[in-house]
């Protein structure tokens, strides 16, 4: 290496010298700053700033017009627009926080006096959730509905997901919200929570790459994220009250990890706490998680907030480390400066609580006089949406090269209700207010493509008879939001079947689901299974299709796993395309006509049936009898619309979870997880490692050739299996992954890996520690995670203690934890 001459050095040494001292200015300025304002703030104020300002809903006139003046009166602050409060300056500021952005979750106060500016928090995971109507303005905000995260995650291209963030966060910031609600990262421990579309994942590391790479692409906007629901909120059922009960083992090597990463390599502005409790605590209420974890684990730097209305206890909270409460009432603001009037809370907890809110507020557009255009580039967002829907969407089946469809096809018959009405993501918060969605049936035309208009016309029939029926989901707040129910499948005879065979070229079927939160799915007929108007569907229209010597290619519009087993033989292809967002039909019909590669993979596995899940027994639990019950009173956190049921869920898989269970157990599923077809084949050559000794780090090198004839990506995943030791493991854990460039067909990429021992570390209750056994390891290289190409060895040589971290979230029960 050259040397460097004097002069560089010294003009190096003054710049790092500069920044550094630059830094720590700003760092200081701005830590006398929020002292400045907290020493100026009266308690009044205090407990104003850490109670969110309400959350303003205006129920339906239909709704409101019969109702008695004694039931709106006991409806919580915000209610109709209502802040009921006995502070008239309070009321006044809170009406108009509330005209800053309509349909908004929540607004922190603002003191202008002090400087003190609001902080405007907004859903959600799949693009931002505001009214696209104003009063007095013709102008409209629409926001972009991206794909759901289920279908980011199946890009494994973290770049992509960045990219999607970044334009997600400028709409926040364009259309004037200061932190977005968003991403969701918690695990998919169980096919059926209602709210699996708004997570990423079953596996933890692929979940905290994906939700980092998110957290920096909508912060890259100087807008923030708020990571949730911090943690273990896994289904919907009774959720808040739910007792989540699981080891602490689990709990950081499944339910935590994908924080963990967030946290540590994007730094996330606030962290939003679940509703649920943990081993017997309120998440929002726990020291544990919110500062020994959160903070002293992990050097979390932002302000936590509860979900809206979770947890019961101001003090509890207030001492935990959950410095806001949302959305908050007029009467917890009372009872706040109460407790510490009292002596009931340290007023220097407050101070603490206050302090973190505003170094946050610091760095929000509104406080930097952003001037808000309400113009974002939707037209560039709609690109982005419909690359990254085909990115993510997974080819499950393509025999005899079903798809890409050929050129000379040109009419096509499209069965299913969600050919027409698409679900482009699920309902409740996740839910975005976008100017269109693009339909199967429209995405078709565009494409070049004539869909039967017969056909079309029935099923519209068909959609306008069941609407008319005013279809209610069964879950409460999806119908009050307003949400989309699925029409269900009408059945299609033989006689229409072999009519659309005889006159169209290809056959597609759609099958749509759809779910959100406050409402878990169920493992019946018509939700996980299909029900018999679609095993009808699929049976006649694939007998009268192949009849004709034509293809039936099956669609999944879906927000979770569905069974696939049963019938999966019938037709030529299946393509999962999730719900893809706004472009969905464009972005189908891209993949369909091999506009694009497919090259997604499934980030969550298929089983064959709902009984070999690992969680069956155990999801969405049960009731408890408690003495004493506290936690059966209705309105606890002031913001409740159901009564509390005491619940719990015992997490008796431990860390077998997903593919860690089916893999380990030998349980044979429909789709694993990881896997996912191309149009084109790839091969991997020339696994080998910088060493088969581990020592501080491990490079793995592979190389990628594109061995078929069309151009494409594939995704690499690395997987670790470790050797026997005190600590059981999963047969095998996914350690690393990248996704190639788009390789032409004879065209290699050479993909290097760098892990190091807590990518592949086991957490050991015992002292609290992340350790690594040691042994020798199998290294596997895999296109899927059963679809294992090659494999090497490497050994530790001495067992290894890395980390020792905080005790923390201890069972009171123990567990009958699954053991290998
Ligand atoms: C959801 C959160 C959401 C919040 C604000 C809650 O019901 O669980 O995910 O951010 O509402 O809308």
């Amino acid at each position: 290496m050259k040397h460097l001459n004097l002069k560089t050095a010294t003009f190096i040494f003054v710049c790092i010298f500069s920044f550094s001292l630059f830094t720590a200015c700003k760092k200081e300025k701005e830590v006398s700053e929020v002292q400045k304002m907290l020493k100026s703030m009266t308690l009044e104020q205090k407990a104003q700033l850490v109670i969110g300002t309400g959350m303003l809903i205006e129920l339906p006139e239909e709704m409101t017009k019969f109702m008695p003046d004694s039931i709106l009166a006991k409806m919580p602050s915000g209610f109709n627009g209502i802040v009921k409060s006995k502070d008239t300056n309070y009321i006044k500021m809170v009406e108009k926080l509330w005209t800053y952005l309509p349909g908004t979750a929540g607004v922190t106060a603002e003191f202008s006096s002090l400087n003190i500016t609001s902080q405007v928090l907004t859903d959600g995971p799949a693009g931002l959730r505001i009214k696209p109507i104003h009063k007095n303005t013709n102008q409209t905000f629409y926001c972009t509905a991206f794909p759901i995260a289920t279908v980011l995650a199946s890009t494994w291209d973290t770049q992509l997901v960045y990219s999607v963030g970044k334009a997600m966060g400028e709409e926040v910031k364009e259309y004037g919200s200061d932190i977005l609600l968003a991403p969701a990262l918690n695990i998919q421990r169980d096919p059926l929570c209602g709210r699996n579309f708004e997570y990423y994942s079953e596996d933890p590391l692929l979940t905290g790459k994906m939700a980092a790479a998110m957290v920096n692409g909508v912060q890259s906007n100087e807008v923030g994220t708020s990571i949730k629901h911090f943690a273990a909120n896994n289904s919907e059922t009774n959720r808040l009250s739910v007792n989540t009960i699981v080891s602490e083992r689990a709990l950081r090597e499944i339910y935590l990890k994908g924080f963990e990463i967030a946290v540590k390599e994007a730094q996330p502005w606030t962290v939003m706490s679940s509703y649920n409790k943990i081993n017997g605590t309120y998440a929002s209420e726990s020291e544990d998680l919110l500062t020994k974890i959160l903070r002293d684990d992990w050097g979390f730097e932002g302000y936590v907030m509860t979900d809206w209305g979770g947890g019961s206890d101001l003090v509890a909270q207030m001492n935990a480390g959950n410095d806001m409460i949302q959305p908050g009432t007029p009467q917890q603001v009372e009872q706040l400066i109460e407790l510490v009037k009292s002596g009931k809370l340290d007023e220097n907890i407050l101070d603490r609580n206050v302090e973190r809110i505003l170094n946050i507020m610091l760095k929000t557009p509104r406080f930097n006089n952003h001037s808000i255009s309400n113009k974002p580039n939707l037209e560039a967002h709609a690109s982005i949406t419909r690359k990254a829907a085909t990115d993510g969407m997974v080819l499950l089946k393509n025999d005899n090269k079903a798809l890409p469809i050929l050129k000379d096809v040109k009419n096509v018959a499209t069965f299913g209700v969600t050919s027409l009405d698409i679900i482009a993501g699920g309902t409740g918060s996740g839910d975005v207010n976008e100017a269109y969605t693009i339909s199967l049936f429209d995405g078709l035309i565009n494409g070049g493509l004539t869909p039967d208009s017969e056909l079309a016309e029935i099923y519209t029939k068909h959609i306008a008879t069941e609407r008319a029926k005013n279809l209610k989901s069964g879950n409460f707040l999806t119908d009050f939001m307003g949400g989309t129910v699925p029409v269900a499948e009408m059945s299609v005879s033989k006689e229409i079947a072999a009519k659309m065979a005889n006159k169209n070229d290809i056959a597609l079927i759609t099958i749509g689901r759809n779910s959100g939160e406050g409402g878990d799915r169920k493992a019946e007929s018509g939700d996980f299974y299909l029900n018999e108007n679609e095993k009808e569907i699929i049976q006649n229209v694939s007998e009268a299709f192949h009849k004709n010597g034509k293809k039936v290619i099956v669609i999944l519009n879906i927000g979770g796993v569905i069974e696939t087993a049963s019938w999966n033989s019938l037709p030529d292809a299946i393509l999962c395309a999730w719900q893809p967002g706004q472009e969905a039909g464009n972005s189908i019909v891209d993949i369909l006509k091999g506009d694009v590669n497919p090259s997604g993979k499934l980030a969550v596995s298929f089983p064959m049936s709902y009984d070999d899940t690992p969680t069956a027994k155990n999801f969405p639990g049960q009731e408890v009898k408690l003495v004493g019950e506290e936690d059966d009173k209705p309105d606890q956190s002031g913001f409740s619309f159901m009564k509390r049921v005491p619940w719990e869920i015992v997490y008796e898989e431990g860390i077998y979870v997903g593919y860690r269970y089916y893999n380990t157990f030998g349980v044979p599923v429909a789709y694993e997880f990881g896997y996912g077809l191309s149009y084109s084949t790839f091969e991997f050559s020339n696994l080998h490692l910088n060493s088969n000794k581990f020592e501080d780090n491990l490079q793995i090198y592979v190389d990628v050739k594109n061995t078929g004839h069309i151009a494409g990506r594939e995704v690499v995943q690395i997987y670790i299996s470790a050797p026997q030791g005190q600590l059981g493991k999963p047969e095998e854990e996914l350690v690393a992954f990248a996704k190639t460039k788009s390789l032409q067909p004879g065209e290699s990429e050479r993909i290097t890996f760098k892990i190091a021992a807590m990518d592949f570390a086991s957490f050991n209750e015992k002292n609290s520690s992340w350790v690594v056994e040691s042994g020798e390891y199998i290294l596997k290289v895999g296109a899927s995670s059963k679809d294992i190409r090659d494999k090497n060895t490497f050994t530790v040589s001495e067992d290894l203690n890395l980390e020792t971290v905080s005790k923390a979230l201890i069972p009171q029960q123990k567990i009958n934890e699954l053991k290998k």
